[in-house]
C-alpha cells in the first residue's frame, strides 16, 4: 500500500469546488411550469434519478434562485432532458427570465407542467419533498407520467457543452 499524497487539509473555496464538481459529467434538464398563465423555468444539471417505487427524481436548486419560489407554486412541474442540439436553448433557460422560452417549442399539460417538444425525455411531476442542503435545496419530484425518444443527450462537463461520442 502506498502512502497517500492526497492533501487533506485544504481551503475548499467555491471556485475550487466548482472546478472539482465540474469534472463529473452530467446531462441537463429544463424544469418548467405554467405560473399565472406564463411559462416559468430554469436549466438544471443537478438532475438525477432517485427511486422506482415510488417513482422519484431530484434536482438541486440554489437558494438564490428567483425562479424557484414561483415554480414551486405550480401543482405540476415538467422536467425535460435536453438533446445534444439544445446548447443554445440551455443558455436561454439559464438567462434573462423574459427570454427563457422565446422560440422554444413547448407543450403544457392539463396540470400546468411545461415540457420542451424536442426533449429526449419528458416527465410530469409534482413536488414530493424539499430538503435543505447548504446553499441549495434538494427537490424530490414524484413522477406521474414519463415518455422518451431516441437521440443523443446534451452533456455538461467542465462548464462546457458536449455530446457523447460513438
Ligand atoms: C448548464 C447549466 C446547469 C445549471 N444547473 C443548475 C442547477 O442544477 N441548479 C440551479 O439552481 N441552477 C442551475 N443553473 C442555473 C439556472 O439555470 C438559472 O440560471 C439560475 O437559477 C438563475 O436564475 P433564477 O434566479 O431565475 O432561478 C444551471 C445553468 C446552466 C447553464
Amino acid at each position: 500500500m502506498s502512502i497517500s499524497v492526497f492533501p487533506t487539509n485544504q481551503d475548499l473555496d467555491p471556485a475550487r469546488l466548482r472546478e472539482a464538481f465540474g469534472i463529473f459529467p452530467s446531462g441537463v434538464v429544463a424544469v418548467a411550469a405554467e405560473v399565472d398563465g406564463a411559462p416559468v423555468g430554469l436549466a438544471a444539471s443537478s438532475f438525477t434519478s432517485v427511486s422506482l417505487d415510488p417513482p422519484l427524481v431530484s434536482f438541486s436548486v440554489a437558494n438564490t434562485s428567483k425562479t424557484w419560489p414561483q415554480l414551486r407554486r405550480a401543482g405540476h412541474l415538467g422536467v425535460t432532458v435536453l438533446a445534444d442540439h439544445h446548447g443554445q436553448v440551455c443558455r436561454q433557460l439559464a438567462g434573462p427570465v423574459e427570454d427563457r422560452f422565446t422560440s422554444v417549442p413547448i407543450s403544457v399539460t392539463g396540470d400546468g407542467a411545461v415540457v420542451l417538444d424536442e426533449g429526449l425525455a419528458r416527465f410530469d411531476c409534482s413536488i414530493y419533498r424539499e430538503v435543505e442542503a447548504g446553499d441549495h435545496t434538494i427537490v424530490l419530484l414524484e413522477l406521474h407520467a414519463v415518455e422518451h425518444a431516441v437521440g443523443q443527450p446534451l452533456v455538461f462537463h467542465r462548464s462546457a457543452f458536449g455530446r457523447l461520442v460513438g
